[in-house]
């Protein structure tokens, strides 16, 4: 709509909060359960939101804020703004063109695209669909190691820029929501995953596909046999962080798998600075979980996360309008993070430390 036509009207999502709305309404009981769920009675689902904001921003004024640079560097490359598509399984549930069109939606906006295992695209359709956007390929380590070869090998072949191996599912978590409403298997024709040839692979099929003995020594060979780097994505402490640079990874993935995991673990706003401390030095650290505002995302900048990945409300968009929807979810946080530069007197997102946060006055009064 242009600028110069008035109001929209009452109906168009302005906020991440409005598609959240819209797309509630839209989908069916079983699919509502697997995007919106958490683990258990969802304490760290709802602790992330909240974990962002026990962190107040403390501004800079006059410092000039005619030019915004939201621009950071990850794995070694410029990107022009640190969001990152999180990788989501199974978006044909929500979309009938899954992750193509969160794909779009993504280098419309030159944000990294995380293509997961259990993507209802495959990942060669992916780079068929759109050969110059930036992806990358997240991994789920099945018992058969050979499927996970195969899956590297796949992944380097087709240009992902890195692979972005799940440490926190050695089985699933518990999710109350999934269990009242079962989650609608993808019917045979929608579900092209990798692993799809003889049959396909349905959400609940995954605990017993995935390997529950993954080990650092796994990460060690992926990081040693890939010839693109190796992300652990589900890193919640410094020690494990640690171990992912002492085993070669070159970028660990703050997160509490958007609180669907183990519920009461560490919010992910939590358990960056700890981490950036231990390794941030090393290797680059990214953080998801909960991020819904602008704020949140230079929040996570300031505490030293070199990007950020957004999982749900890039689903929501989807559900409510397809590429437009995930695209315009992206659109209104990037516009909100420009803002919120400008507002904290950090024009260059890159000059953001840890002195433009401190902890929120509202929480130390509840102690
Ligand atoms: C519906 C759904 C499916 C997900 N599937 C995967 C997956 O296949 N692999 C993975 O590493 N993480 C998966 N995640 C976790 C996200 O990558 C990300 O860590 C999380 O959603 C971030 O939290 P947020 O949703 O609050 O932004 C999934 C999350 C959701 C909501």
């Amino acid at each position: 709509m242009a600028a110069d036509s008035g109001p929209q009207p009452a109906a168009a999502p302005i906020s991440l909060a409005d598609y959240e709305r819209l797309a509630a309404e839209s989908l069916d009981a079983g699919t509502h359960a697997y995007v919106f769920g958490g683990a258990g009675d969802e304490v760290t689902l709802r602790d992330n939101l909240a974990s962002w904001q026990r962190f107040a921003i403390r501004p800079r004024v006059l410092v000039g804020a005619g030019q915004l640079h939201r621009g950071t560097t990850v794995l070694g490359r410029p990107r022009p703004h640190p969001l990152i598509v999180a990788p989501m399984a199974f978006q044909r549930l929500v979309h009938r063109d899954a992750d193509i069109a969160t794909a779009r939606a993504a280098a419309a906006t030159n944000t990294i695209m995380c293509l997961p295992t259990f993507s209802t695209t495959t990942p060669a359709a992916l780079v068929e669909a759109l050969p110059g956007a930036p992806r990358w390929f997240q991994l789920y380590v099945f018992a058969d190691r050979g499927v996970s070869r195969e899956l590297i090998g796949l992944a380097c072949e087709l240009g992902y820029e890195a692979l972005v191996v799940t440490v926190d599912l050695p089985v699933t978590g518990v999710r109350d929501r999934e269990l009242r409403h079962p989650v609608p298997s993808p019917r045979p024709e929608t579900a092209a995953g990798p692993r799809t040839a003889g049959g396909f692979i349905a959400p609940a099929d995954l605990g017993g596909l995935i390997d529950p003995d993954l080990s650092w020594s796994d990460i060690e060979r992926f990081a040693a046999d890939a010839s693109i780097p190796v992300v652990a994505k589900g890193i919640l402490t410094p020690e494990d962080a640690r171990l992912a640079v002492e085993h070669g990874a070159r970028g660990v993935v703050v997160s509490n798998h958007g609180g669907r995991q183990l519920d009461t673990v560490l919010a992910a706003a939590d358990a960056l600075a700890p981490i950036v401390d231990a390794v941030g030095d090393q290797v680059d650290v990214l953080v998801d979980g909960g991020i819904r505002r602008g704020t949140d995302v230079l929040k996570a900048l300031a505490l030293g996360a070199r990007a950020v990945m957004i999982g749900r409300p890039v689903l929501w968009g989807l559900a409510v309008d397809g590429t437009a929807g995930a695209r315009r979810v992206l659109e209104i946080l990037l516009g909100e993070l420009d803002t919120a530069l400008a507002l904290a007197g950090a024009p260059n997102a890159a000059q953001l430390d840890r002195s433009f946060v401190t902890t929120a006055p509202w929480v130390a009064e509840r102690r």
